[in-house]
Order: structure tokens, then C-alpha cells, then sequence
């Protein structure tokens, strides 16, 4: 039977150093929510798993985020934010009559990986533990709840910043604010929560004492890499968070056998996949899901939206946008030019300055066009939505096509060139 998972996600927050009317947790980067950043890690362990979120500042759009883009995860709501052990119990009545494992993690750490997510449950089970505390170490840990433990693996409390003594205070090994918990035991524990602590608030990290007085098993798991734990808190957090997941991404790529001209000026959402030999130029930004397949050149100055598929040997030139593309073998798009909601054969070749039009402001629908096999567009083309061009058609430059075009066929979309004899010279003559 496959074993199944419960995920608790903390979302509730104000996030008041991000200055911003938006909830924390829909904050971006590469186009995608904080929070979905999560629930992907999540999504993506080898269990079943069912994840709530715990949502109270800017709840209705966290909601309609979530249900637009996520409608397996549930939510619930805390009115008030009287602290991370309160919006836990307001998921507690959403897991009745579950006694399994249940992880609880927070959603503005974008950086946590499926892989230590799945260490720490391993982690859990293989040592017997009732309650698991994700760890890790900071040579700065101002602002995290400090880790005193027992024994080597065995922890006795969480101490947070503002409730620590100086020599706690020293102490480098920090909550991650991830945790790992045998439901059945440890839910109880959600009842007995009070707030007589420096902040007032009902703190989740008071469940290590109370499952220690009630004789459970409480062990810390040690997260080598602090940078999985990172958690957003302001707009420099943010730009932080983006260039360690970029970072991350473009090495991995790297290893992997794509060139990477400049990984300064590159950004590559890690959903996008490259096959071998690809190169990409300096400045490229790709984000969204995206296949790139071998040996294509990328850039420099090319962007991609997201939904692209750009298969074996092609160019994407400089200050080329592609976005919901699919384009076949050998197909080059070298310069100037918007290609949204089309597909593209093999040996296709689009001339610079070309654009798909592929918006109706009036309508406010989008169109798709094809161009089949080795067609040619001009320089300076539009390609008016929806419209299929043939195999092997032949676009001149500086059409605007809004119908079809046949295979082989040449189609003329502008004025005729017209030539007046001498007008320049009779011009300047009667002066
Ligand atoms: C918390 C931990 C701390 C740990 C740190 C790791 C507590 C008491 N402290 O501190 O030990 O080192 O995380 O990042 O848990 N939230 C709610 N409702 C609330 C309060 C918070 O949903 O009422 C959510 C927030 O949106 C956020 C998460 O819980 O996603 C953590 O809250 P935050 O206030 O950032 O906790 P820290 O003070 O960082
Ligand atoms: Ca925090």
C-alpha cells in the first residue's frame, strides 16, 4: 500500500517588512508564489500526500491562488495570528481520525527541497521518533528559535530569539520551522498550548516540551545546507531566495552538460529542462515550465514565458520573446520577434521583426497559429491569429497575414511598391 503523507503549511502571516498590499506567500519568484514553491516540494515525495494550508492574512486571494493553481490542497482559515502553534490548530479538526505522519513547514521558504523533505520523514521513522525537529546551523542565528538538545540526537526544547538568555543566545543550531510528527501522538499536543511567552502568542515550537513531559521521543534532524531554510521575510529576502534557486539551478545544468555562457546575467527557472549542448547566451531569462532540447543556441537576450517547447537545433536569437511555443527540429528564430500561442514545424525560418498577433484586445482571447514545415516568414511580418501556413510557403517581408497560405505557395500581405519617376528632382526644381 502506498504510504501516505499529511502537510501542514503556514501561510498565515502578515509579512509586514515586504511593505506590500500582496500576502507574503504569493510574493514570486520566477513567476511562480512562494507558496507553490512549497507545495511542489511537497507534491513531489514518493507518498500520498494531502496538504492544508493555513491561510489569514490576504486570505481570499491566497485562496483563489490556490484554488485556480493547486485545487487538490485544502485551506483554513485563521481569523487572528496568535502564533505559529495556533495556526496549526486550526488544522488539527481538518485531520480527524488520521494517526499517521504529518510534516509541518512553512510557506515563505521557498528553498526546501523534496529530497530533504523526504530525509527528514526517513529520519523520523528509522530512529522511531515521535516528533522530529528539521535543524540547522547558522554562524548568525539572530531571529531563529535556538535548539537545546538533550543528548546527541535528542532534543529538549526550543528556545525563540526573544525568550533566549545570552548563553542560549550562542547557541548556532537553529529551528528550521520544519517538522516531522506522529499525528496520533502528538496532536493532543495542540490542545495544551499557552502563551505565556515574550510574544504573547501560541509558539508550535512549545510541542517539543510538552511531548518531552508526556514521555515521547523528540529528535532533531540536522539540515547541512541552512539555505534550504531560508525564509522570506523582505524584498531583499526575496532577491536573496531568487538568485540561490537560480544559482542552484544553472550548476546544475552546468553538470549536466548545458554551456552557460554567463550565469550572472542568466536566469533559468528550474522547471525548465535543457538537453546536452544547448548553449545558453548571456542575459536570457526563462521562466515557467519550459523543454529545451539538445544542441539549440539561446540568446543572448532572449525570454521565454513559459510553456515552450523548442526541440533539437534551434536558434533562438537575441531579443526573441517565446511564450506557449512549440517548435519543432532546426527551426531558427534569430532576431526581434514575438512568437505567442503558435507552433512552429522543423526548418522553419522567421525572419527578423516578426511578431504573432495573437491577442483580440476587444475579445480578450487569444488565438493559436501553425506554420508547418520549412515555411519562410519575411522580416517585419505579423501572423494575425489563427491562421496555418502551409509546408514550405514562402511569407514575403513586411506582410500581415490574416489567412490561411497553402503549401509551396507565395503570400504577399503589402502594398505594391510604387515608383514615380523624378520626384525628388522636380521637387527640389520648383523651390
Ligand atoms: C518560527 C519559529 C522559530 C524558527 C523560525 C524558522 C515559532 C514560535 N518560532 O519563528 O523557532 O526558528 O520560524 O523560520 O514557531 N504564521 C501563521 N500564523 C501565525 C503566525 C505565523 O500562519 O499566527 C506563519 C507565518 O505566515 C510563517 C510561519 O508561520 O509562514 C512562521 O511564522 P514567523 O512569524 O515567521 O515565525 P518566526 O518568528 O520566524
Ligand atoms: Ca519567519
Amino acid at each position: 500500500m502506498e504510504k501516505e503523507i499529511r502537510a501542514i503549511i503556514l501561510g498565515a502571516g502578515k509579512g509586514t517588512r515586504m511593505r506590500s498590499n500582496l500576502p507574503k506567500v504569493l510574493h514570486e519568484i520566477f513567476a511562480k508564489p512562494l507558496i507553490g514553491w512549497v507545495l511542489d516540494s511537497i507534491k513531489k515525495l514518493p507518498y500520498k500526500t494531502e496538504s492544508i494550508v493555513v491561510i489569514g492574512h490576504g486570505a481570499h486571494d491566497v485562496d483563489e491562488y490556490l484554488n485556480a493553481n493547486y485545487k487538490y490542497v485544502r485551506t483554513t482559515l485563521q481569523k487572528d495570528q496568535l502564533g505559529t502553534g495556533h495556526a496549526v490548530a486550526q488544522a488539527v479538526p481538518m485531520l480527524h481520525g488520521y494517526l499517521g505522519t504529518v510534516i509541518i513547514t512553512c510557506g515563505d521558504t521557498p528553498l526546501i527541497t523534496t529530497s530533504t523533505l523526504q530525509k527528514l520523514i526517513r529520519f523520523h521513522e528509522d530512529n522511531g521518533s515521535d516528533l522530529t525537529v528539521m535543524t540547522t546551523k547558522f554562524d548568525n542565528p539572530t531571529g531563529y528559535g535556538r535548539i537545546i538538545r538533550s543528548t546527541k540526537d535528542e532534543i529538549m526544547k526550543i528556545v525563540e530569539e526573544k525568550d533566549a538568555n545570552e548563553y542560549q543566545k550562542e547557541i548556532k543550531e537553529v529551528n528550521a520551522g520544519v517538522y516531522c510528527l506522529n499525528w496520533a501522538k502528538i496532536r493532543k499536543a495542540f490542545n495544551d498550548l499557552k502563551n505565556n511567552n515574550a510574544q504573547g502568542e501560541y509558539y508550535l515550537t512549545d510541542i517539543v516540551k510538552w511531548a518531552r513531559e508526556n514521555q515521547y521521543r523528540v529528535m532533531g534532524y540536522l539540515c547541512e545546507d541552512n539555505e534550504e531554510i531560508f525564509g522570506i521575510n523582505s524584498r531583499q529576502h526575496l532577491a536573496i531566495a531568487s538568485n540561490i534557486m537560480k544559482k542552484r539551478y544553472l550548476d546544475e545544468l552546468m553538470t549536466k552538460g548545458v554551456t552557460i555562457v554567463d550565469p550572472n546575467s542568466t536566469y533559468i527557472s528550474p522547471e525548465t529542462q535543457i538537453g546536452i549542448d544547448t548553449i545558453i547566451y548571456p542575459n536570457t531569462y526563462i521562466e515557467g515550465k519550459n523543454k529545451i532540447a539538445k544542441k539549440c543556441k539561446i540568446g543572448p537576450m532572449a525570454h521565454l514565458r513559459g510553456n515552450c517547447e523548442v526541440a533539437e537545433g534551434c536558434k533562438i536569437g537575441n531579443f526573441v520573446e517565446l511564450k506557449n511555443a512549440q517548435i519543432a527540429k532546426n527551426t531558427n528564430v534569430c532576431h526581434l520577434s514575438y512568437i505567442g500561442d503558435a507552433e512552429l514545424g522543423s526548418h522553419v525560418n522567421i525572419g527578423a521583426g516578426t511578431i504573432f498577433a495573437n491577442y483580440n484586445s476587444i475579445t480578450k482571447e487569444k488565438k493559436r497559429s501553425v506554420l508547418e514545415n520549412g515555411v519562410s516568414i519575411g522580416s517585419n511580418s505579423v501572423i494575425v491569429a489563427p491562421v496555418q501556413i502551409g509546408e514550405n510557403a514562402l511569407v514575403a517581408a513586411s506582410s500581415c497575414i490574416t489567412k490561411d497560405v497553402e503549401a509551396n505557395a507565395l503570400a504577399m500581405g503589402r502594398a505594391q511598391q510604387k515608383e514615380y519617376k523624378n520626384w525628388v528632382k522636380n521637387i527640389k526644381e520648383k523651390k
